[in-house]
């Protein structure tokens, strides 16, 4: 188990809370990684109780496990590990902006924390300062004082830049666990095992053998309730500085040393830095037109709650980048993602160059397309593989196929919301899945151009439930490529 510690949760009422939180630490507690010294202290402006908050949270969770599209649907809660998790509830009422608050926290926590910022991103800083001040984060002996902070992480290279500076005004580095619930994902973190745990992929991993790599993260859910917050955010804000930059840096970065969090997240900024600026010309921001999503007719974007009817925000984004290192020079990285698409589907797919001769040029079906690798992170989960063989029969044809491996053929299910490992990280010390400052920062570098450039910048329009604006595939077909299907 993790090492005796309190969890004190700012935004103990939202819907982080609620929906993450809470089913992590029943999960948590369920595989026995939460130690008897466990408490968590939920704060939030409201008025409460302890026994008001485990009143909530218990029925939240039930109604999560009843169901069926969320990730912790199961037939009942164990009332063992619920109950492991209920009676360590307790609730503090504050405002994050007076220092009473964090006083009274002081009053409350002794030892070691982890202090989760659940909470719009305009209070991190605030926060930050708020328990630097009141010396919640200086740490004795062995016992530690932790900031998990949520995203997004700063809304621009300047503002992320602000808020590191900030932070570490109040703490070290090592005390700061930035999250992005990517590295969250088992797909995700699995794919530094699958690149570094076998000799098949190192020697083709690189420009003499690749092609391009598309790397996508198609949604068919819109944008919903979240207007409020989506329109000064954008597609390229929310996800592309973040989690497509992690994806990208678990593909391409080199083989670290070790699997310690210095040496991995040296080699992810060392990519990211990598990254050249991406200009305006070789992105298409996108945004969905009425359209029709899993059978149903929905709205547009504009008729959305808490949206503009002129708006210009972004739904998709497609974009080409470059990694300029010794490994991928020339290799273009084509990267989209875009909210009510055809499909759900998150993946990374490696296009390898074709054969050097055709030797099969006069034969039936001769260009059926490369050899392509897909990673397969959401809803998916594994790698599956696409290549040409012989048809059976008298003649020499060439047909196409697939072969697949998926984690559920192989392995029991854990269960797991996407936060398990984060929290249970953050708890024992351990940085590899969390983002240090120079990460952020290189993220927001690689996409500034594209920010700055944006006043002027049309958006395209695509209908809901489709694969995206037709300027998001002449995009590839400018360098004689397409976009893989959706389906
Ligand atoms: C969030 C974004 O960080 O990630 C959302 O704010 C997006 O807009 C979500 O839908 C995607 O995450 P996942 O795990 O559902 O692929």
């Amino acid at each position: 188990p993790a090492p005796p510690c309190t969890l004190v949760i700012f935004g103990a009422g939202g819907d982080l809370t609620k929906r993450l939180l809470m089913p992590s630490l029943y999960n948590l507690a369920g595989a026995g990684l939460l130690p008897e010294g466990f408490s968590i202290l939920g704060v939030d402006h409201n008025d409460g109780t302890d026994e008001g908050l485990r009143d909530t949270l218990t029925k939240t969770l039930e109604a999560f496990s009843q169901d069926p599209t969320s990730e912790f649907h199961a037939d009942h809660i164990d009332q063992t590990s619920w109950g492991f998790i209920r009676d360590r509830l307790h609730y503090l009422k504050g405002d994050f902006e007076k220092p009473e608050t964090f006083s009274a926290i002081r009053e409350r926590v002794t030892g070691s924390a982890v202090f989760y910022c659940a909470v719009a991103a305009r209070f991190f800083g605030t926060i930050v300062d708020g328990l630097g001040q009141a010396g919640l984060l200086k740490q004795e002996g062995d016992e530690f004082r932790r900031v998990v902070i949520e995203k997004p992480f700063g809304s621009d290279l300047a503002s992320a830049r602000e808020l590191n500076a900030r932070i570490l005004k109040q703490g070290d580095e090592s005390q700061f666990y930035r999250i992005d619930h990517f590295l969250g994902k088992e797909t995700v973190q699995s794919i530094m095992a699958f690149r570094f745990a076998n000799g098949l992929l190192e020697p083709v991993w690189r420009r003499e053998y690749i092609d391009s790599i598309q790397i996508t993260a198609a949604e068919t859910v819109g944008v919903e309730e979240r207007g409020g917050f989506y329109e000064p955010t954008g597609a390229l804000r929310d996800m592309v500085p973040n989690h497509m930059f992690q994806l990208l840096c678990m593909v391409a970065m080199e083989p670290p040393n070790s699997f310690d969090a210095e040496a991995v997240r040296t080699e992810k900024a060392k990519l990211a830095e990598a990254v050249r600026p991406i200009p305006p010309t070789d992105a298409v921001r996108g945004q969905y037109t009425a359209g029709t999503s899993a059978g149903r007719d929905v709205p547009a974007y504009r008729d959305e709650p808490h949206v503009a009817e002129d708006s210009v925000t972004e739904t998709y984004i497609a974009l080409k980048l470059h990694i300029e290192n010794w490994r991928w020079a020339g290799v273009p990285f084509y990267v989209r993602t875009g909210k009510r698409m055809a499909g759900r589907r998150t993946e990374i797919a490696v296009l390898f160059k074709p054969a050097p001769f055709k030797m099969f040029a006069d034969t039936p079906n001769a260009d059926l397309g490369p050899t392509v690798m897909r990673i397969l992170i959401d809803p998916d989960h594994g790698v599956s593989t696409e290549f040409n063989v012989k048809v059976p029969g008298p003649q020499m044809r060439i047909g196409r196929v697939r072969s697949g491996f998926r984690y559920k053929d192989f392995f029991a299910d854990t269960p797991n919301v996407g936060y398990e490992t984060l929290l249970y990280d953050c708890m024992t010390g351990d940085a590899t899945l969390f983002q240090r400052a120079d990460n952020i920062e290189a993220g927001w570098a690689a996409v500034e151009p594209l920010l700055a450039g944006w006043p002027q910048a049309e958006v395209a329009f695509y209908p809901a439930g489709s694969t995206g604006p037709r300027e998001a595939d002449a995009l590839l077909a400018r360098d004689g490529r397409h976009w893989l299907g959706l389906d």
